[in-house]
C-alpha cells in the first residue's frame, strides 16, 4: 500500500508540475487551484502517507487505510477533473461533482488521521 501510494503520488506530481509549467509559459494563472491541489493533496500528502504506511505496517494493514486509499484516489481526481472542466468551460453544472470529490477527499484524510492516531505506535 505504501509503495503503491508513493508511485501514484509521483503521477500527481508529474501532472501538477505540467500545470505549473503551462501557467508560467502562457501567463494564464486560472488553473492555479488545480495546480496547487494536485501538488499538495496528490503529490505531497500522498507521498507522506505512503512513507508512513511503509514505515509502519500496523497502520497500513487496516480497513481504514484501504478506505483512505480508495476515497482519496477517487475523490481527488473527481475534484480536479471537475475543477479543470469548470475553469476551462465555465459550466457551473459541474460544481456538484467538484463538491462530491472534495467531500470524499476530506473524508479520506479524516480516516487517515484517525487511523494514524489510533494505530501508530513506537516500534
Ligand atoms: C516545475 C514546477 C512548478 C511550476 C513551474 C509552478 C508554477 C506555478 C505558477 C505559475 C503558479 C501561479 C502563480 C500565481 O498565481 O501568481 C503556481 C502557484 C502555486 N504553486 Fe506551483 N509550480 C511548480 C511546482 C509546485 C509544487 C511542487 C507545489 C507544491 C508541492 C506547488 C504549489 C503551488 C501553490 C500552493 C500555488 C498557489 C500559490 C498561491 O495561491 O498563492 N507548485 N505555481
Ligand atoms: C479536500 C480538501 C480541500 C478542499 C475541498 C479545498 C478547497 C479549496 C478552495 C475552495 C479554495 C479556494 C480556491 C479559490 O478561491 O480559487 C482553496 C484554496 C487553496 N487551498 Fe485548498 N482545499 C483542500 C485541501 C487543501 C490542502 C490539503 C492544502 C495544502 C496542503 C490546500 C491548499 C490551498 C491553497 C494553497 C489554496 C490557494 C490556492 C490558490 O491561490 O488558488 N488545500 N482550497
Amino acid at each position: 500500500m505504501g509503495i503503491r501510494l508513493i508511485k501514484i503520488s509521483v503521477v500527481y506530481f508529474m501532472i501538477g508540475v505540467l500545470f505549473g509549467l503551462y501557467m508560467s509559459m502562457t501567463h494564464d494563472y486560472s488553473f492555479t487551484p488545480v495546480h496547487a491541489h494536485i501538488n499538495l493533496l496528490g503529490w505531497t500528502a500522498l507521498t507522506l502517507a505512503g512513507i508512513i504506511y511503509h514505515l509502519f505496517p500496523a497502520v497500513s494493514q487496516t480497513k481504514l487505510a484501504k478506505a483512505h486509499f480508495w476515497l482519496h484516489n477517487i475523490g481527488l481526481p473527481l475534484m480536479m477533473i471537475g475543477l479543470f472542466y469548470l475553469i476551462s468551460s465555465g459550466n457551473e453544472g459541474i460544481i456538484p461533482v467538484i463538491a462530491a470529490g472534495g467531500v470524499l477527499t476530506t473524508l479520506a484524510v479524516l480516516l487517515f488521521g484517525y487511523n494514524v492516531l489510533t494505530k501508530l505506535k513506537a516500534e
